[in-house]
């Protein structure tokens, strides 16, 4: 039984295929007649908001064939205190696949374990895995390819995003750079299990952009963390704009995973100027996670 629930626990040779099969989805949109999910039914259980990750799972498995209903926790049993694992052994036995967004990652292991079918990580606190595959489709049509590239993280660095980045850059050998404050800075025991000689943190943002092919940014305030205004003084240094952007790669390239906050993490000028490219890479979660799921089933 397969899942995707990390970065950290897949293989080089199957993320880079996944990357790879995304961009065949995404060609062969409008001729393709595969349906890998034909007969099945995904259940997608959602405990935090979500745009882009709902609207294209919901796409994506219609796309291959499949039925999907959607759960807000809020209307579920398991918003009321029924465990995760006796969900997963209900929906188990009722539906082919799940796809989780939720806080503590421990709950998408679990729900993996108890319902034997294949689960997706939607989003938890630690890892957003099929964001990376989707960021790393843009890379792949903005430079060609990762292989020598430098990418640089600016903002929050140890939130979801970029940790699964983190994990991404380890598998695939290329040059990856946080630039986070030195109040948030990237906990020390995730970088003592990263083990990457690759990936770097640094509070320097100037020098973490310098000669960069990519600017990669995230809210500041992750879902979950809205009590915390008093962090954004601190990563007020850290916005992804025009000054900074001058000092990287001529042809640098923005990535944002979207929502966008301007003004905080970036300012209305880069985000507009990049426009074509941060809603590519929206649009590469449909493409992406068609890959997942293909992948999970076949
Ligand atoms: N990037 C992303 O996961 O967006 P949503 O929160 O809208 O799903
Ligand atoms: N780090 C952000 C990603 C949103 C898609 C969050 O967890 O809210």
């Amino acid at each position: 039984m397969k899942h995707f629930l990390s970065i950290e626990t897949i293989s080089a040779q199957d993320l880079a295929a996944l990357v790879h099969r995304g961009i065949e989805w995404k060609t062969q949109r409008a001729t393709s007649n595969e349906l890998p999910l034909a007969g099945q039914t995904w259940a997608m259980i959602f405990s935090k908001a979500s745009t882009r990750t709902r609207v294209s799972f919901e796409v994506g498995v219609r796309e291959l064939g499949g039925n999907v209903m959607f759960l807000s926790t809020n209307d579920m049993q398991l918003g009321r205190g029924e465990p995760i694992k006796d969900t997963a052994r209900v929906l188990g036995r009722m539906v082919h696949g799940c796809i989780i967004r939720t806080f503590d990652h421990a709950d998408v292991e679990q729900f993996a374990h108890y319902g034997q079918i294949p689960t997706i990580n939607a989003l938890t606190d630690s890892e957003h895995p099929c964001q990376i595959v989707a960021d790393l489709m843009s890379v792949v049509e903005e430079l060609g390819t990762w292989q020598g590239k430098k990418i640089a993280f600016v903002g929050d660095g140890d939130n979801n995003v970029s940790r699964s980045w983190m994990w991404a850059a380890k598998l695939l050998g290329f040059e990856f750079v946080v630039a986070t404050p030195e109040q948030y800075a990237v906990d020390a025991s995730f970088l003592q299990r990263l083990q990457a000689p690759n990936v770097s943190v640094t509070h320097d943002v100037q020098a973490a952009v310098q000669g960069a092919h990519v600017i990669n940014t995230d809210v500041w305030l992750s879902m979950g963390q809205e009590g915390q205004a008093e962090k954004e003084a601190a990563f007020a240094p850290y916005q992804v704009n025009q000054a900074l952007l001058d000092m990287a790669d001529s042809d640098c390239k923005v990535l944002h995973c979207l929502p966008a906050y301007r003004g905080k993490e970036i300012t209305e000028e880069v985000l507009e100027s990049q426009a074509d490219v941060i809603f590519s890479q929206a649009e590469n979660r449909l493409h992406a996670q068609k890959a997942v799921m293909e992948w999970l089933v076949k």
